[in-house]
């Protein structure tokens, strides 16, 4: 949450300043802001809302001077307004900040007795008013900002600009990510190096404990009691071309319509068509000897791993401990020595999921990850990674990450099985070729995107509420389909077991309540549709996801079937993830709302 940019440099950094909040906007946007120094001060525009407010605040009322930081807000402390905005700022200091300061409170209390008035609610603020005051008392302004970065706990990316420091640009990093770039005569910070990729592809990642001086020649990178660390320069394979949504009304949709290629692309990292296999990367452990597994992550990625759990434990017979990075951490898991540990991320950034990696490390797990930013936090802290293909996702609601995701965790448990006999090569084969036509058959499911815009804008948009149902893989997918409707439409949705329906929901079914129930022709399907009856004899609206099976099956029972082909119910997941997609889509534009950017959400969730 929030993104950070900097640049020192040879001419005025406010048009790239802005340019870099753009690419960072994925992270929050509720206010934005930037400062340079100019004429001897610090110059400072800010504004509600998104860039786009801020662009035009600064076109009326430039802002020149060859150092600059800049700020796009997800508001942790203190409402989103232009107080709160960031950089906070005072004659002498100005500050941005992505985490969050977890001792604010007392170092707020303590400057107020010194005499400090704050202009802001948020955390970020003492962090000028530490560095102001040391300042004040005569120590020098590198040296004051190194004091005060030691006495903040808790998580914090920080760019810093000094009055009397033009040659110096400040960053600081202890848990939120934070990238130096290097450039000619010229050095740039960012949250991350797609903010910077237009302006260089060479990066330096910072690591947890360092500060970093940055002059318009180099940087030199330190821990807090101020020895030289070195890190290594990578470059970034992130492209500067700033992504369009190639036709389509919104990035969301753009990234639905994707999925048959980029399943395509991750699934041939693996498969081999040749002989019907999948081969993964070298690992640095044994598949068939790992003795238990535990899959975590947060939102949606938590969600395909669920449905790995499933396929993991029926098809390759290892048990799987599925949990939320969130709760996983602090309540003390049991963990199998030489265990493997699954992380599940498009960021890579996610600061519970990332929490959990650690945490396993100390525990002595292998540690995996499956992620879609190869230069990400948890893809450089993994053991080993999984990438999916997807190429970045810009909309905040997951879509293709989520596909790849099951596509990786689908060839993950074919290698397990593969490898711990309980999958033999002609179950092997089968399971490959089930795979291998998902791509196509994505492509025919986006064909049903007009049948699921009408169900959409009659059924799903008018509800106040919606359940969504499914058993086995399809119970994620509920609980998946439900989180999309309720972040991108701002309805309020539930997912649940088909077979738990009865133990309490039911009592909310009357006539304008719909019931989305994913029903593939598979082992369960009678049973769901049992369930689908005793919604529609309450008045409930059933709207089925099924295949052509299921609908023979189904006869006339409730008007909104939708016929998805025909597969393997292995792969159903992957495939019934998409209409979700669509009735979430639909819905929300139907409902007016802002489908990249919904309320108070941000794309990478870099706070706890
Ligand atoms: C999905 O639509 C969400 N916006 C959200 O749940 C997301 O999946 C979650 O925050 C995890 O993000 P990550 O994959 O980047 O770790």
């Amino acid at each position: 949450m929030c993104g950070i940019v900097g640049i020192i440099g040879g001419s005025d950094v406010a048009p790239r300043l802005i340019e870099g909040l753009k690419r960072l906007e994925y992270r929050g946007y509720d206010s934005g802001g930037i400062a340079a120094l100019a004429n001897g001060g610090i110059e400072r525009r800010r504004a509600k809302g998104k860039i786009i407010e801020l662009e035009t605040r600064v076109r009326e009322d430039p802002v020149r001077g060859a150092i600059g930081i800049g700020h796009t807000r997800w508001a942790t402390h203190g409402v989103p307004n232009e107080a709160n905005a960031h950089p906070h700022a005072n004659d002498r200091v100005a500050v941005v900040h992505n985490g969050i300061i977890e001792n604010f409170q007392v170092l707020r209390r303590d400057l107020l007795d010194d005499g400090h008035v704050f202009a802001s609610d948020t955390d970020t603020e003492v962090v000028v008013h530490l560095i102001s005051q040391e300042i004040a008392e005569g120590v020098e302004p590198i040296e004051a900002t190194r004091r005060a970065l030691t006495r903040l706990e808790g998580a914090f990316a920080l760019g810093i600009l000094l009055r009397d420091r033009e040659d110096v640009l400040i960053a600081a990093r202890q848990g939120s990510p934070l990238a130096i770039g290097h450039g000619d005569g010229e050095m740039y910070l960012g949250s991350d190096a797609l903010a910077l990729a237009p302006m260089t592809r060479r990066i330096t990642y910072l690591e947890d404990g360092d500060w970093a001086l940055l002059t318009r020649d180099g940087a030199t990178i330190r821990d807090l009691d101020g020895r030289d660390v070195e890190r290594p320069e990578h470059l970034t394979g992130l492209s500067g071309a700033m992504i369009g949504k190639g036709g389509h009304r919104h990035f969301m949709a753009k990234e639905i319509f994707e999925q048959p290629q980029v399943i395509g692309d991750t699934l041939n990292a693996m498969f081999n068509p040749a002989n019907r296999t999948i081969t993964l990367p070298d690992l640095p452990f044994d598949l068939a000897t790992v003795p238990r597994i535990v899959m975590v992550a947060c939102g949606t990625a938590s969600l395909a791993g669920m449905v790995g759990k499933y396929w993991m434990e029926r098809l390759a017979g290892v048990p799987v401990e599925w949990d939320v990075a969130s709760e996983f951490r602090y309540r003390a898991p049991m963990m199998a020595d030489g265990g493997l540990a699954v992380f599940i991320s498009q960021s890579g950034e996610t600061a519970d999921t990332l929490a959990a990696l650690r945490y396993c490390k100390e525990h002595g797990q292998h540690c995996l990850a499956v992620v879609n930013a190869p230069e990400s936090t948890i893809a450089r802290e993994a053991h080993s990674v999984l990438p999916t293909l997807a190429g970045p996702e810009i909309g905040v609601a997951s879509t293709k990450a989520f596909t790849t995701q099951l596509v990786v965790l689908a060839c993950l448990t074919i290698a397990l099985g593969r490898a711990r006999g309980t999958l033999g090569r002609a179950e092997e084969a089968r399971l490959c070729t089930a795979l291998s036509e998902v791509p196509s058959r994505a492509a025919e499911v986006l064909h049903h995107a007009e049948r699921i815009r009408a169900i959409a804008q009659e059924t799903v948009a008018p509800a106040r509420d919606v359940l969504f149902l499914g058993r086995g893989t399809s119970y994620p997918l509920a609980l998946e389909g439900a989180l999309k409707l309720k972040e991108i439409s701002y309805i309020h949705a539930e997912g649940y077991a088909a077979g738990e329906m009865k133990h309490g929901p039911i009592a909310l079914i009357d006539e304008n309540f719909p019931v989305v129930v994913i029903a593939p022709s598979d082992g369960a399907f009678d049973k769901t549709a049992s369930n689908l009856q005793e919604v529609v004899a309450r008045g409930g609206r059933g709207i089925v996801l099924t295949d052509p099976e299921g609908v023979a099956r189904l006869g006339a029972l409730t008007p909104d079937v939708i016929a998805l082909p025909a597969v393997d119910p292995f792969v159903a997941p992957i495939l019934h993830a998409i209409p979700l997609q669509l009735l979430a889509y639909h819905t929300a534009v139907e409902k007016g709302t802002d489908v990249d950017q919904p309320r108070n959400l941000a794309k990478a969730v870099t706070v706890e």
